[in-house]
């Protein structure tokens, strides 16, 4: 009989994690695994408890509450060097009286790594970053990105399994840090580590990210690929911060007919939902068509903004009942002046019905591209 695969064990598995700083809950109840070669990232708001989590992995924070294993062993209370992860930080912490050569293989001296040994990986380690050639110089004589690609070569000339980055490209500037997010990538696929990544910037994840935990007050919301977050929230959080999406509220008519709190009626593709419940919809700004007037089954609407984006179109739309709504067009099609009367619509499938958030708030757009930082 011919053996069955065995499936690998997952490098990473938290159950039940948790860390209370007296009656904060900083991560509450996280339970998730992290698959081997996996570009992991948890992304949430400021203070849902991503760097707490990645600290407790790294083994500098203990947990109150709850497991971790790596590679299958529970490793909850060993120190950080009795684990196979290295972390960066978001501040460089680079030593600045040690050149770039002396920083990389720092771990290694302590280590007792015979000295060429250490000379062929620190080269290996720097060529990897791009870096081949700043041996010699000092953290001062580097740009930012520089130095964070030093403390990168640092972590991976140690090897490890995994590799736990907090924010590493938060003090960049928005270009180097779209170029740097390319690098990583191509590094991480190039060495084949697993890397768990924290952002709170939502576009950073998805850039970079194999899947997605999405964090909020402690604990995780959704986990999903990008495709799956971006696709099919499961909850409000998740769909107003990853991307832009329109929120309507309204309530069940009879023939997945939900007549909003506008007074318009929309259809859903869901038929399970009984009359009278009260229904939160997603609808993305893309997913959102501009019809002629008259057109069976659409909304009659006035553009009140209308922003060019490049490639798209970005209107604001109000139907007759009140409702606002973000559209957005490929430039491609007729150009709508301000004030123009229109009809939107959308397939049924497009209008996502959302499980209920706690907070129920008024209609309208939200989303993570218009906010400063993408924290709501
Ligand atoms: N040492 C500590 N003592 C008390 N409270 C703490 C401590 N560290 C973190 N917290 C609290 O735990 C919560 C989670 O913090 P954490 O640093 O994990 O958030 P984060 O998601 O990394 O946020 P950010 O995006 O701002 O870095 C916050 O409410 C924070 O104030
Ligand atoms: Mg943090």
């Amino acid at each position: 009989m011919m053996a069955q695969p065995v499936p690998a064990s997952p490098e990473i598995q938290l159950l039940d994690l948790e860390k209370r700083f007296r009656e904060i809950r900083a991560v509450d109840g996280v339970s998730l695994e992290v698959v081997s070669g996996e570009f992991f990232s948890l992304l949430g708001p400021s203070g849902c408890g991503k760097t707490t989590t990645l600290r407790m992995i790294g083994g500098f924070e203990a947990p109150t509450g709850g497991r971790i294993l790596l590679r299958g062993r529970d490793m909850t209370s060993d120190p950080p060097d009795k684990r196979p992860v290295n972390m960066v930080f978001q501040h460089y912490a680079l030593f600045p009286h040690l050149d770039v050569g002396d920083n990389v293989a720092f771990g290694l001296r302590r280590k007792g790594v015979a000295k060429a040994e250490a000379a062929r990986r620190v080269g290996e380690a720097l060529e990897l970053v791009r870096l081949d050639g700043y041996e010699r110089r000092r953290p001062h004589q580097l740009s930012g990105g520089q130095q964070q690609r030093v403390a990168l070569a640092r972590a991976l000339v140690n090897r490890p399994n995994v590799l736990l980055l907090d924010e590493p490209l938060g003090a960049l500037d928005l270009k180097l840090r779209r170029q740097l997010q390319l690098e990583l990538k191509r590094i991480q696929v190039e060495v084949g580590i697993t890397f768990v990544y924290v952002t709170h910037d939502q576009e950073e994840a998805l850039t970079m990210s194999d899947r997605i935990a999405v964090m909020q007050a402690g604990k995780v919301e959704q986990l999903g690929t990008p495709e799956e977050l971006y696709e099919r929230p499961a909850t409000r959080f998740v769909a107003d911060f990853i991307g832009t999406t329109n929120l309507l509220h309204g309530q069940v008519e009879a023939g997945g007919a939900v007549r909003l709190t506008s007074g318009e009626v929309t259809h859903v593709a869901q038929d399970a939902l009984a009359i009278g419940t009260a229904v939160e919809l997603s609808i993305r700004p893309e997913a959102i068509e501009l019809v002629p007037v008259g057109a069976v089954g659409a909304i009659r609407a006035n553009v009140e903004q209308a922003a060019y984006l490049g490639t798209t179109i970005s209107y604001q739309v109000r139907t007759a009942g009140g409702l606002g709504l973000t559209v957005l067009t490929p430039k491609t099609g007729v150009r709508l002046p301000v004030g123009s009367e229109v009809a939107v619509a959308w397939a049924p499938s497009e209008a996502l019905v959302l499980g209920r958030g706690p907070d129920a708030a008024a209609d309208g757009v939200r989303g993570g591209w218009q906010q400063e930082d993408g924290a709501a």
